[in-house]
């Protein structure tokens, strides 16, 4: 290990931290406007403190970046950071705040460096087993800063992936590791909060890429995805190895969505049914009418066993996920304790007022992510990342509307 790694915390180290609920503060100096649309959280509060680089210090001709760290931080900051316990240094790259954790150490703080800044954490992934049986593996795979939760799911050898990032070769590698054939790639529906990588996976790897029909068109350009597909309906039935895997087609969310009940035990619901939410009707811009479509199907939803484990395809906030990091609950716990399943009960008017009052801001860039996502729009690496900046804004709530 090298001196400079000492102090620094890899996204690995920092998901590790947080999931731990170790206590540390960030002090973050990224400008205003991008901490307040993305920052790190936690299962509980951080001490952050959001100090923009250019208001923390004034450099000086030829002068060290840490040394006017240091010189600023005593004057601009006097006590407003903790002297016991680390702090992380955090920026958009992760090379400005290398400085910023070298004068604050200088200064006798227990600084690190978050590595790569938030871009790094912004692509990092954590896998976690669901199941691991002779029969049956299935993986969680999420990306901790986003909230984006993917799948990989196994038997006899055959794997196939649902809702898949765009950083495919985390599915690939994984699958590679376990001597599993990818045979098949799903997406639950258009995904409008993160950039798929179902089509470009299916495509180099040669098989099939599978999604509803309804969701290969963009909502607001109404044009039609320019990949071809193989089209999913409602009740299909894939068989992998040796489990049966049930299409249900559930709209409301998007009017393609499709929950994927595997081995009657597990229902992948992609954006229906969440842990502590449910799935948003408003992004097509048809909050009005698929409302009551959300309402129908996670009525439906609800005439599935009560031992059902449900496997979301995103989460709000870390303390949505189990004593393991899992983020799963059965349709029977998720029956009380799940806020919009709980307003089913009192009818399709009270639901809709309830939905219609809950709804975040509707981010711009969920246009364009569709755009890519139907095919209709080629980005290149920066683009992408600039999409899918800041966590995702699928459930009716919302970072915002706390
Ligand atoms: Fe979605």
């Amino acid at each position: 290990m090298t001196t400079r790694k000492i102090h620094v915390w890899s996204p690995a180290e920092l998901h590790r931290h947080l999931n731990e609920g170790s206590r540390f503060a960030i002090l973050d100096v990224r400008n205003r406007d991008e901490f307040d649309a993305w920052k790190i959280e936690g299962k509980g509060p951080i001490q952050t403190l959001n100090i923009p680089y250019f208001d923390l210090l004034d450099l000086e001709e030829d002068e060290e970046i840490a040394a006017a760290v240091a010189r600023a931080v005593p004057e601009r900051l006097k006590d407003r950071l903790p002297r016991s316990g680390p702090i992380l240094a955090v920026c958009a790259k992760g090379d400005t705040s290398t400085h910023v954790a070298e004068g604050l150490r200088r200064l006798g703080y227990q600084a690190f460096n978050l590595e790569g800044g938030m871009a790094a954490w912004g692509d990092h992934y954590e896998m976690l087993v669901v199941e691991e049986t002779r029969r049956l593996t299935i993986l969680q795979i999420s990306r901790p800063a986003r909230g984006c939760l993917s799948y990989l799911l196994s038997s006899g050898g055959e794997a196939m992936v649902v809702d898949a990032a765009r950083h495919t070769e985390i599915y690939t590698r994984i699958a590679a590791e376990r001597g599993w054939r990818i045979t098949g790639v799903f997406d639950t529906h258009l995904q409008a909060d993160h950039l798929s990588g179902g089509v470009a996976m299916a495509r180099a790897l040669g098989v099939d890429y599978w999604l509803h029909p309804y969701d290969s068109i963009h909502p607001d350009d109404l044009l039609p995805a320019t990949f071809s597909f193989r089209y999913v309906e409602g009740e299909m039935v894939f068989t992998l190895g040796e489990v049966s895997i049930r299409a249900l087609h559930l709209p409301g969310h998007t009017l393609g969505m499709i929950n994927l009940l595997v081995d009657d035990r597990y229902l992948l619901t992609g954006d229906t049914l969440f842990i502590d939410s449910i799935g948003r009707p408003d992004l097509g811009g048809r909050a009005n009418t698929w409302t009551p479509l959300l309402y129908r199907s996670l009525q439906r939803l609800l005439t599935l066993p009560d031992r059902t484990v449900v496997l979301p395809a995103h989460f709000s906030h870390m303390r949505e996920a189990d004593e393991q990091g899992c983020y799963r609950a059965t349709i029977g716990a998720l029956r009380n304790h799940n806020d919009g399943l709980r307003m089913l009960g009192q009818g399709l008017a009270a639901f809709s007022t309830y939905i219609l009052g809950s709804m975040p801001k509707y981010p711009q860039s969920y246009d364009d992510i569709r755009r890519v996502n139907t095919g209709l729009l080629q980005v290149d690496e920066t683009k992408a990342s600039e999409l899918e900046l800041g966590p995702n804004l699928c459930a009716i709530t919302s970072h915002e509307a706390e």
